[in-house]
């Protein structure tokens, strides 16, 4: 099954693409993971990235689109993967689809998770990651067990740079000009999921496996 989410930053799509990929045995591909690892190896690509995502403002297509189709062409993406943070422009989504019919697939469902922008702001100032293995916490509605720490490796969780009440409103601008046109091209694609984001993770999760088990 291949899946993407769609939804504002903060929505929650790293939260169910996780769930979903542990579900459905495939791996989670998270753009955004993607650069922060490469910013933290200090690599060409994170050189690149880091000014952009600093400022909320999204990376340039001609660096993002090539690192998504790569990893997509890996040996563990043979039988689907769940898209987090790709596509975010209508070129990004141009090139995934032409990409798929030469392999002659396509991507099965859109899941957009829809959260009013009142509710981001709140949520991104509770989030904590873990930089060691990007798990995604939140200190009121998803604590860690030990206050601080991530439960799988006890590294400790910090506040994302972008996160800041600044950077997450020019996120949502960005956002709003750039990605949320998708939700339109994937309702023409009629492989379009909207769910209520705002209702706990587990029923968002119960929600978006409904449709797609359906
Ligand atoms: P990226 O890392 O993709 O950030 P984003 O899309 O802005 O999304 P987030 O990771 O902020 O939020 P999310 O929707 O995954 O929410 P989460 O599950 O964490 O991208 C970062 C930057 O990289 C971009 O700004 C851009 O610069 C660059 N970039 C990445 N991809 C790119 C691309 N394709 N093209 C160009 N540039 C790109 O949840 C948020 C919080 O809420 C967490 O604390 C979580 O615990 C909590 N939460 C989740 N669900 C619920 C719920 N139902 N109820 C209560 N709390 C919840």
């Amino acid at each position: 099954m291949k899946i993407i989410m769609l939804g504002a930053p903060g929505a929650g799509k790293g939260t169910q693409a996780k769930k979903l990929a542990e579900k459905y045995a495939i791996p989670h591909i998270s753009t955004g993971d993607i650069f922060r690892a490469n910013i933290k190896n200090g690599t060409a690509l994170g050189m690149k990235a880091k000014s952009y995502m600093a400022q909320g403002q999204l990376v340039p297509d001609d660096v993002t689109i090539g690192m998504l189709l790569n990893r997509i062409s890996e040996a563990d993406c043979a039988n689907g993967y769940v898209l987090d943070g790709f596509p975010r422009t209508i070129p990004q989504a141009d090139s995934l689809t032409s990409a798929l019919l030469e392999r002659g697939g396509q991507i099965d469902y859109a899941v957009n998770v829809d959260v009013p922008d009142e509710r981001i702001v709140a949520r991104m100032a509770g989030r904590r990651a873990c930089p060691e293995c990007s798990t995604i916490y939140h200190i009121e509605f998803n604590p860690p067990q030990q206050e601080g720490l991530c439960d799988a490796c006890k590294q400790s969780l910090v506040l994302r740079d972008d996160d800041k009440p600044d950077t997450v409103g020019k996120r949502l601008k960005v956002y709003h000009n750039q990605t949320q046109p998708l939700i339109e091209y994937y309702r023409n694609e009629n492989i379009l999921v909207t769910v209520d984001g705002t209702k706990n993770m587990n029923e968002v999760f119960a929600d978006i496996t409904k449709v797609l088990e359906a």
